[in-house]
């Protein structure tokens, strides 16, 4: 039977982190069978490994690795399959046991409990020993909808790294700027892979041009206004990145083609929109991704959802694959369209 690869992702959005990992997997043009979806859970049957790929692309996955057993909410379920799975992995090696709980699944379990238990399961004659500081492999218990399911931990995420480089700490600042891990969703939603090109028509600050090049997207970025062109210019040289600036109308088609789209035009509200209708803005862009993307290629975009950027979109003649919704404040939520050029 093939392995299947469990997935802890992130709670911070009900939509994103399962459309980032289907698009980071297309993009690499990876199959995979999607064998359940729960609460901050994925599990799929990839063909080949994809740890290296999610470790070093994912911003909305927390950990993952091989899926050793799933159990219900009971001692004895949780008893019964550490009974059915094959330990032997462990031999000689040391290990330690976590376990989390969504949400409030099976709040009556203690945790320190149920990793005891899932430790003293481990047959003592495969000479596995404990060590709760660094072992060379965790043994990984989530608590989610109805089930318990036990992972042996194959990565993590290196979350902080978004955080050091919080738009705030770059050399140019403005106030319109997505926060780096959404940018990063974003790129990625552009089912982009390494080498591609990649355009980003508004791209600001070079937010998300800093996360396409991070991964080793050819990034290019245009902007109607020149202070914006340099500061991108320049907070990219400061992760030592080598980006395409253009001043310009990102809708005016001035690159040529690229493989993805990823952008934050301005809503209308903190960042100018040069003189434009918000609706003519998204209109403009979508003609310009049209005539841009190659065959099957991606834009993901955002937009007030009032103004019903995925029709926009539809009219214009790319064929609309997801809309996500992100609430902003009260008075504005952001729909995030992706859509492909047929
Ligand atoms: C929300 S901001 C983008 C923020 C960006 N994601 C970042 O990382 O800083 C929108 C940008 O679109 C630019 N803009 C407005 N109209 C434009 C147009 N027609 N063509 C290109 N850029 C435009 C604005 O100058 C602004 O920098």
């Amino acid at each position: 039977m093939p392995k299947s690869t469990f997935l802890l992702l992130s709670g911070e959005h009900p939509t994103l982190p399962y459309a980032e990992v289907r698009a980071i997997l297309r993009s690499e043009g990876i199959s995979y069978v999607e064998k359940e979806k729960g609460d901050q859970v994925l599990i799929l049957t990839p063909e080949g490994r994809i740890e290296g790929l999610l470790s070093s692309r994912a911003a909305l996955v927390m950990e993952g690795g091989e899926l050793l057993g799933r159990a219900g909410l009971s001692m004895e379920s949780v008893m019964r399959t550490c009974s059915e799975i094959d330990w032997g992995f462990l031999g000689g090696r040391t290990f330690g046991v976590r376990a989390t709980r969504i949400k409030r699944y099976w709040d009556g379990a203690e945790l320190q409990t149920l990793e005891k238990a899932i430790g003293d399961a481990v047959p003592r004659s495969l000479g596995a020993r404990v060590d709760l500081g660094r072992p060379e492999i965790w043994i990984r218990a989530v608590i989610s909808g109805g089930s318990v399911y036990i992972f042996s931990r194959g990565f993590t995420t290196d979350r902080g790294a978004f955080v050091r480089r919080r738009p705030r700490t770059r050399p140019y600042f403005h106030p319109g700027v997505l926060e780096p891990k959404i940018a990063r969703v974003f790129v990625n939603l552009s089912a982009v892979r390494s080498k591609d090109l990649f355009l980003d028509p508004f791209c600001g600050t070079g937010g998300f041009l800093i996360e396409a090049a991070m991964m080793g997207m050819d990034a290019v970025g245009i902007d109607l206004d020149l202070r914006m062109v340099v500061g991108a210019m320049n907070n990219t040289r400061f992760y030592g990145l080598d980006c395409g600036l253009v001043h310009g109308d990102g809708t005016s088609g001035i690159v040529k083609k690229a493989d993805g789209i990823a952008t934050d035009p301005p809503y209308g509200r903190g960042t100018s929109t040069g003189g434009e209708r918000v609706e003519d803005l998204i209109r403009g862009l979508a003609r310009m991704a049209r005539d841009t993307l190659k065959n099957g290629g991606r834009i993901c975009f955002a937009s007030p959802s009032e103004i019903g950027p995925a029709m926009i979109a539809r009219e214009e003649g790319l064929r609309i694959l997801e809309e996500h919704s992100m609430r902003v404040h009260k008075s504005l939520t952001r729909a995030i369209v992706v859509a492909e050029r047929e």
